[in-house]
């Protein structure tokens, strides 16, 4: 019989990780973590710094290898067939590591409920999760900024860059953009939108940008261009509103 729990530890600020998380990652039989050919590495060694910090020792830690999307196949498609790969990778990991049942557990960035596809993964091998939540990327961006994320009894609309590049989305006038590649607000009309943006938000490089987004944007192109030549990768997210 396996127990799993997919514990949210925020997203690079190690002092998000919450009790409940701790707590959970103590009562784990195994814990998995993913290691990406490609991956940042600040990622994955934060992953390992916060197994180091709060057990202890790491004999129940083990990382197996994320299998990698397929650029080829349409975008549904291939997230699909990707995440199929990924639970046949959890099942080997489980069936190697603990063969008599337990409870294992994986560390999510952020929350798992927030553009996080574990609990579909685990719903591909018939495991309801047990969920810890955590801190999410949005939080950090509004919290480092130091504004609401709703108007008063307004709604939000939260999607990602490759949505918005098709237009303002319909239901509100705010709207926060997750997964952009880079510069999906070049899309819109600058006029009268105003963004609040952060990238490594909760970590040493964070880097954070606010104004007109006819002022701002060519800004937070010319930043995140260079941070990310200079580390080599970037996460961001940005609040627009008008
Ligand atoms: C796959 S989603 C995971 C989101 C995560 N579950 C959460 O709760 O924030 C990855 C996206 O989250 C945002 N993100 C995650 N961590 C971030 C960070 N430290 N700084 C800025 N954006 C971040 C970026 O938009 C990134 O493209």
């Amino acid at each position: 019989m396996i127990a799993l729990d997919l514990i949210g530890i925020g997203t690079g600020n190690p002092e998000h990780v919450t009790l409940a998380a701790i707590r959970a990652m103590r009562e784990a039989d195994l814990i998995l973590l993913p290691r990406k050919g490609d991956e940042k590495s600040d990622l994955a060694d934060l992953r390992r710094q916060i197994c180091t910090d709060h057990l202890p020792d790491l004999s129940r830690v083990v990382e197996f290898d994320l299998p990698r999307r397929d650029g080829e196949t349409p975008y549904l498609d291939a997230v699909n067939d990707w995440h199929d790969a990924i639970a046949g990778a959890w099942k080997a990991a489980i069936d190697t590591h603990l063969p008599g049942g337990g409870r294992v557990a994986l560390l999510v960035w952020g929350d798992p409920s927030l553009y996080d596809s574990t609990l579909r993964v685990a719903a591909r091998l018939g495991l309801k999760p047990r969920v810890v939540p955590g801190v999410t990327s949005l939080s950090v961006l509004t919290a480092a900024h130091a504004i609401p994320l709703n108007d008063l009894a307004a709604p939000v609309v939260i999607t990602t860059g490759r949505r918005l590049r098709q237009g303002w989305p319909e239901g509100a006038d705010t709207v926060a953009v997750m997964l952009d590649q880079g510069g999906a607000f070049t899309a819109l009309d600058p006029t009268g939108v105003t963004i609040h943006w952060g990238a490594y938000l909760g970590m040493e490089q964070e880097a954070l940008i606010a104004g007109p987004l006819a002022e701002a944007g060519p800004r937070i192109l010319e930043t995140r261009a260079a941070l990310r030549a200079r580390h080599g990768w970037i996460m961001d997210i940005y609040l627009l509103h008008r």
